[in-house]
């Protein structure tokens, strides 16, 4: 272990940092096919507030969420939920790390297709066997607006509806953690802005940690930091992003990149 490397001891005397990940290096494929997602990047996910992560396309943001969220391995360095190192915990308990702790929004959805909507959104209550809290489920509902299509299955819903059940499946159990990647992509800025709106609650009732990638300055401006990934690299990171600067902070980069 080298100097720089957080020890669990340190971590745990800082307990507002809900997730971490320290040195993170992921490399996908050997030799020619090499590809160095994450390339040395280290940053904290603090408790009660709300983090964009932004980036060109291929710049590394569901690589570290993944890795972030246990659901994939560093190369080199760790990642940390609370004071817990990732890669120190064997696949049963990174399990039950994951369905106790952390809410997941995928690009892809990826819903249970033979589950139904009402099925999907309470799936990680279930597989913990934990009880759900009805008022909060009621609201989530509320909230995603698909009330009247709890029955019907996935492949019966649009692709915006589909990413609103995938909401409120990641924040079912109100997990500590919730990572969400672009969850407002498919969505209309009505819709998105409630998906948003229920992710600041989250954070501001709940105290909960949201991380959550998005191409959409608007969209970043609800959140209290927005880092900037390039390359693997993060190559910025600014408090209280507001949708404005944000743009410019990107056509700053854009214009660099040309
Ligand atoms: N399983 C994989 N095998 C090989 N390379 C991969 C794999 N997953 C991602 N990559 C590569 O790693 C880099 C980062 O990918 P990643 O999916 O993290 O980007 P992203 O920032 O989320 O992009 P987007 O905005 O398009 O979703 C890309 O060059 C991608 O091609
Ligand atoms: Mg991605």
């Amino acid at each position: 272990m080298s100097a720089t490397e957080p020890r669990a001891t340190t971590l745990d005397l800082v307990p507002d940092v809900a997730a971490r990940v320290a040195d993170a290096v992921k490399v996908y494929g050997v030799g020619a096919t090499e590809v160095r997602a994450l390339d040395h990047v280290t940053v904290d996910f603090p408790a009660a507030r709300f983090t964009a992560v932004m980036g060109p396309s291929g710049s590394g943001k569901s690589t570290l969420m993944h890795c972030a969220a246990g659901l994939d391995t560093l190369s080199a360095g760790s990642a940390w939920i609370g004071g817990t190192e990732l890669g120190t915990l064997n696949d049963r308990r990174l399990t039950l790390l994951r369905r106790e702790r952390i809410g997941f929004v995928f690009q892809a959805f990826n819903l249970v297709p033979t589950l139904t909507v009402r099925e999907n959104i309470t799936l990680p209550l279930d597989l913990a066997g934990a009880a759900p809290d009805q008022a909060w489920l009621d609201s989530l509902i509320d909230v995603i607006g698909l009330g009247d299509r709890l029955h019907h299955r996935p492949g019966e819903l649009s692709g915006g509806q589909q990413q609103r059940v995938a909401v409120a499946r990641a924040l079912a159990g109100r997990p500590q953690v919730v990572f969400a990647d672009e969850p407002t992509g498919n969505l209309d800025s009505r819709t998105g802005g409630e998906v948003l709106g229920l992710l600041r609650r989250a954070v501001d009732e709940m105290g909960r940690c949201v991380v959550m990638v998005t191409h959409d300055p608007t969209a970043a401006g609800y959140a209290d930091q927005a880092l900037f990934l390039a390359d693997g690299r993060l190559v910025d990171r600014m408090d209280a992003p507001t949708a404005d600067r944000v743009l410019d902070r990107m056509k700053a980069f854009e214009r660099r990149q040309s």
